[in-house]
């Protein structure tokens, strides 16, 4: 595509030959940035009508008219990526993942490359690491080195011609920062260099059948480093959870054309790489400890699997005038939220207690099963008074203080008995007619019951 650099101001729009401090239409300050724009030629002075998708237009067809065949999916060799990506890797596709530093993107490809390499040409392009890094990773993780194929370069345009000499069937980019854009002049990991380059190598996926990886960082706060607009240009965007104390890792699809999102993979960091943990349910169970203040376990539904994790609370006197609210793992507006409903529906004021929530292990609980979980240990920090080892709980709190149900409540509680617990605080309507074997079940329908019912079983 011929492309001309312009300056397009974020807040409105306006495009401007030159950079500058000012939007010229608008007058916001610092919105103005590099970007390409397609310069169709122009014919006897009329404008095309073609849009900007491509050169031949179609028309509109029935949709029962367009062949849908299912698309083939290339099983990567772990089992925990495929179920992540929907049962495996669509050629064409490209997936975007993310993740803190050193948590182990790019050893996670380099063994998945490795696997597929004795079948398909695969190419691995590096940025950050040298090859001669790259090459004694791999041959630590004992991989097979003959088949993989390692390019250090960071221009897109070059990227793409090598690509278009060697066509790799698959295809990763480490990572995606690194990499610019010969036509624009800001410095790599500018907002319209990861733009474009992401676009063209997009493109190249589509045009040629490969399916491509790139590697995103994460910001401070948890987000891809980088423009929003990454995260809608590719396929499938996967994030790497978890605590780098702890051995464990999950994948999470947060985005994903071809499968169902939020589903989980797990693996396990070890001296030979990552290893996919088959069984995970009670991985981030501690085993054995004193009964201890704010904690309690919850079992959440992650992906298409139980998961049984520790949720602490820390609740201390404010020394602050507006007090602290912290949520890791959990939502931290949620949390906000249940503390209002404690206030007015359970009687236990918090306007002067910094508040701390926790998901032991690094791992992040978007559901709102979590609700009931959250409130139990902080009453128990408050409280100073340990729950029982032997208790699990789940379910939403609504804003009128009702306890209401969540999905999957008797594959949870048959999770939660598998592995020895005795007694579960559920909503009433979770709570199955016959029992399970082997758990109490303490159905509750308000929070007042609810509170109540944690204690009992303290
Ligand atoms: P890495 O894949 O380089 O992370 P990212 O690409 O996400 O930045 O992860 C490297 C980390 O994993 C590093 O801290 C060491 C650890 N590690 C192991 O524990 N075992 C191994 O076999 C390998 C290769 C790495
Ligand atoms: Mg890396």
């Amino acid at each position: 595509m011929a492309g001309k650099r312009v300056f397009v101001c974020s807040a409105c729009g306006a495009q401007a030959a030159k950079w500058a401090g000012q939007c010229g239409e608008c007058l916001a300050w610092n919105t103005l940035e590099e970007s390409l724009v397609a310069v169709a030629p122009a014919r006897g002075g009329k404008r095309r009508a073609v849009g900007y998708a491509g050169e031949t237009a179609v028309g509109a067809r029935r949709l029962s008219e367009v062949s849908a065949e299912p698309v083939q999916r290339q099983p990567t060799g772990l089992g925990e990526l495929d179920r992540v990506l929907g049962g495996g890797l669509v050629s064409g596709s490209v997936v975007l993942i993310g993740g803190d530093p050193g948590i182990g993107k790019s050893t996670l490809l380099i063994q998945m490359l490795a696997r597929l390499a004795g079948e398909h040409k695969s190419l691995y392009v590096t940025g950050e690491e040298s090859a001669e890094q790259i090459s004694l990773r791999a041959r630590r993780l004992e991989l097979q080195l003959d088949s993989l194929h390692v390019l250090t370069e960071t221009s897109v345009e070059r990227i793409l011609q090598q690509a278009g000499v060697e066509r790799p069937r698959i295809m990763v980019v480490d990572s995606i920062q690194t990499i610019h854009s010969e036509a624009l002049q800001s410095a790599p990991g500018a907002v319209a260099q990861i733009r474009e380059s992401a676009a063209q190598l997009v493109r190249f996926a589509k045009q040629s059948g490969t399916s491509i990886f790139l590697v995103g960082h994460v910001t401070k706060e948890g987000s891809l480093a980088g423009p929003r607009v990454l995260e809608h240009m590719v396929d499938t965007v996967l994030y790497f959870e978890g605590d780098r104390g702890n051995q464990y890792r999950l994948i999470r699809a947060i985005k994903n054309r071809f499968g169902a999102v939020n589903e989980l993979g797990i693996f396990a960091m070890t001296d030979k790489g990552l290893r996919a943990v088959a069984n995970p349910s009670a991985i981030f169970l501690s085993g054995h400890r004193e009964a201890a203040p704010g904690s309690v376990i919850l079992v959440t539904r992650e992906g298409s699997r139980p998961l049984l994790v520790e949720v602490q609370a820390l609740v201390d006197d404010s020394p602050l005038g507006n007090p602290r609210r912290v949520a890791l793992g959990l939502e931290q507006n949620r949390l906000a939220m249940l503390l209002a409903v404690l206030h007015r529906h359970g009687g236990v004021p918090m306007y002067d207690q910094d508040v701390y929530v926790n998901v032991v292990g690094g791992v992040r609980i978007a559901e709102t099963a979590s609700d009931l979980a959250m409130i139990a240990a902080i009453l128990s920090s408050h409280r100073d008074r340990p729950l029982s080892r032997k208790l699990v709980v789940f379910g939403e709190i609504g804003l009128a203080g009702e306890i209401r149900p969540v999905q999957n409540g008797q594959e949870r509680l048959r999770e939660a008995a598998k592995h020895g617990f005795e007694t579960a605080v559920v909503p009433l309507q979770n709570a199955p007619k016959k029992g399970v074997r082997g758990l109490r079940i303490v159905p509750v329908a308000r929070l007042g019951d609810a509170i109540e019912a944690f204690f009992s079983e303290a």
